[in-house]
């Protein structure tokens, strides 16, 4: 399956309203969201039967196209609804989805007022976003030349196509240095986040963690946030410099992806992935699939 292109799969696809074949799930090139990246998305996942937190998925989706000043014409309700459909059509019980949102193809130039809002929701398996075997180690990131945008300069709060043309060029160019992703600073020079992921830190028992300024706060964050705090953990949300890395002990990133991925490596850094992360990796392990948690414990 994983060597299947994703456009000759098998299944149906949410398009615009109805369940499509997945082969006919089609757009035109002249496709305003395909030239101007007027185009919003969320990753989610499925785990035992439940989309972990779809509701933070489907308001956040509304968000981002607000950001860029269009309505998506379906309410949360009925995005929530859509992205059931696509998984149920695809009898996932485990799996990934992808709401997408986008300008249509009615006017082309930078103006598109009159375009069309589509929406689709295709869902897939999808295991793990890093090799099982490095992710246990731990991941080795390299560090991206490209910075996170000030909000001054682009939408940085929308999860929003546009904003991962440099994630994807930073990650192209770390995996051909052989790293498995990279580590982004921000406009001003503080660490930011990975190219899909956000980032902890453990020093001395304490957990550190950029302040989602300039950045997706992710719902994988925020999540990682309560539970630590759960636990009883200290936790700074706070700006970090570079030159902070080498005093860390621990590292981790955080996404609907990557789940909770210990980090080995920061470009010369070394960081042993230890109590806390295994942690909170088992915490996050049990809040996205309390049904399987609950089998374990009574085993
Ligand atoms: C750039 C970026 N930052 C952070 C995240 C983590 O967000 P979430 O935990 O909501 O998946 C993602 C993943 O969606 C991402 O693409």
């Amino acid at each position: 399956m994983a060597d299947i292109p994703f456009d000759k799969r098998d299944g149906f696809i949410w398009f615009n309203g109805e369940l499509v074949p997945w082969a006919d799930a089609k757009i035109h090139v002249l496709t305003h969201g395909l030239h101007y990246a007027s185009c919003v998305f969320e990753g989610c996942r499925m785990y035992g039967g439940e989309i972990f937190k779809l509701r933070e998925h489907s308001e956040r989706l509304i968000r981002s196209a607000e950001i860029l000043g269009f309505e998506i014409p379906y309410s949360v309700e009925e995005i929530d609804a859509a992205c059931i459909a696509a998984v149920r059509a695809q009898k996932l019980t485990d799996g990934y989805l992808r709401p997408v949102a986008w300008r249509g193809s009615e006017m082309m130039g930078v103006s598109a007022q009159k375009n069309k809002i589509n929406f689709a929701v295709a869902a897939w398996e999808w295991p793990s976003y890093f090799d099982p075997e490095q992710r246990k180690k731990g991941i080795r990131l390299d560090i991206a030349k490209y910075k996170r945008p000030s909000p001054e300069t682009a939408p940085s709060m929308a999860k929003a196509a546009g904003l991962y043309m440099i994630c994807t060029i930073s990650k192209h160019a770390a995996e051909n240095r052989g790293y498995a992703d990279a580590l982004m600073y921000d406009y001003r020079g503080y660490v930011a986040e990975a190219t899909g992921a956000n980032i902890f830190f453990v020093k001395d028992g304490v957990i550190h963690t950029p302040k989602p300024d300039c950045f997706l706060d992710g719902i994988t964050r925020q999540t990682v946030v309560e539970l630590a705090k759960a636990r009883g953990y200290e936790i700074l949300e706070r700006h970090i410099m570079p030159d902070e890395l080498p005093t860390f002990s621990e590292c981790f990133i955080t996404g609907t992806a990557a789940e909770v991925t210990p980090v080995g490596e920061i470009g010369p850094h070394r960081y042993t992935p230890g109590q806390i992360t295994a942690t909170l990796f088992g915490d996050y392990m049990a809040a996205v699939n309390p049904k399987q948690a609950a089998k374990a414990a009574s085993a």
